[in-house]
């Protein structure tokens, strides 16, 4: 595979399976002389890591970071920096069980990469599912905190946050959206009322042995107007494509996205009146921020839906490697519904884009 590089300015190499001793990531273009510990990167970290509630797997990994290399610090220096070489960033795995697994040695589970995997390769790492593990995004969300301290330290004041706006059949009150509740409930909930609600569903979807899919919505504040490289480096379309890469996403928006099509123009038209420092102040903002692939400089809104976990106790009609026909049933430790974790990886992915595109930008315009 050489397709496990991301990024153009700002870019990002991962590596590691599952189940291997480590996983991490290379971030390659990042500036020089931005402050970076690791607790930057862990905060980050912690808000994706297993084993934090029952609704997530129970595999307990501390995922600790290590920064390996690119930043410097000396007795003359307040702080320790980026020093504009390869940021090396390592994650141990501490808590792999590769004898659950030996079930699905020789199946394929429907709904997982298994078949495809074995199809294109002939070999298949089965043991917690090797590089199609959303292990593999712990890395993205490392590389995610060290893509945020880059937009720190060119605009101060950008924002990238992540909510849970749908589990399964459950939605939210938008006029309820809280974002200090996220971080108070185990779903990244930003709506306080739902979580009751939201917890009995997902119980019941836990002891059926089923899961449930999700939306999630990363919303970026305070990216100024001019992000984005058209004509082939649009803004909304590398989101797109970020957003998309991520393990079990199914579908992309950007703004009010496929809510557009039953817009009049009268609607869907973003008006401007005159605002502050000469810059226009829109009066809705149903383009999610980006027009042309171009930032406007008002939020930019993603959303992304998420399949149901595909792992799951309900024995599911498959065949083997053979092609004799059998039944599968996921053994082992797996989230009900990966969207939650997802939230994190989700605003990673948006960080990363803007990060890579904010020094492309600087690159041409400057
Ligand atoms: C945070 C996160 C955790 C995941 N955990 C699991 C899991 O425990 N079991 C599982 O079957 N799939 C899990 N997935 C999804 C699979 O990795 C994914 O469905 C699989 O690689 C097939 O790829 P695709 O769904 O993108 O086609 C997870 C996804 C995310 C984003």
């Amino acid at each position: 595979m050489s397709t496990n590089t991301f990024g153009h300015m700002f870019r990002v190499t991962t590596f590691g399976e599952s189940h291997g001793p480590a996983l991490g990531c290379v971030v390659d273009g990042c500036p020089p002389g931005i402050p970076l510990v690791e607790a930057d990167i862990q905060a980050d970290l912690d808000r994706r890591r297993p084993g934090q509630s029952k609704f997530v797997t129970q595999r307990k990994e501390p995922d600790r970071v290590r920064i390996l290399s690119g930043v410097f610090q000396d007795e003359r220096m307040k702080q320790q920096v980026t020093t504009g070489t390869p940021i090396a960033l390592l994650i141990e795995n501490v808590d792999a069980r590769s004898k659950d697994y030996s079930d699905i040695r020789d199946k394929f589970r429907p709904g997982h990469a298994d078949y495809t995997y074995w199809a294109k390769y002939g070999v298949r790492d089965y043991k917690g599912s090797g590089r199609a593990s959303a292990r593999e995004t712990a890395a993205r969300v490392a590389a995610g905190a060290v893509a945020r301290k880059v937009l720190d330290a060119l605009y101060k004041t950008v924002r990238v946050r992540g909510a849970l706006i749908q589990m399964g059949t459950q939605t939210i009150e938008r006029k309820r959206w809280d974002w200090d509740e996220v971080a108070k409930n185990p779903f990244f909930c930003p709506d306080a009322r739902a979580v009751g609600p939201w917890t009995e569903y997902l119980e019941g979807v836990r002891k059926r042995g089923s899961s449930c899919g999700a939306i999630v919505e990363v919303v970026a504040e305070g990216i100024p107007a001019g992000l984005g490289a058209p004509v082939y480096g649009k803004l909304d379309a590398d989101l797109a494509s970020a957003l998309m890469g991520i393990n079990a996403v199914k579908g992309v928006e950007i703004g009010d996205g496929f809510a557009t099509a039953a817009l009049s123009g009268e609607d869907n038209a973003d008006e401007m009146r005159k605002g502050r420092g000469g810059k226009p102040k829109f009066l809705s903002n149903h383009a999610g921020g980006i027009l042309g692939g171009i930032s406007s400089g008002q939020p930019v809104v993603a959303r992304f839906a998420v399949k149901p976990t595909s792992s799951i106790l309900s024995p599911r009609k498959t065949v083997d490697i053979d092609g004799n026909e059998t039944d599968v049933v996921t053994k082992g430790r797996h989230d009900p519904c990966v969207g939650i974790r997802a939230v994190p990886v989700g605003e990673a992915m948006v960080a990363l884009v803007l990060a890579d595109h904010a020094l492309r930008h600087r690159g041409q315009i400057g």
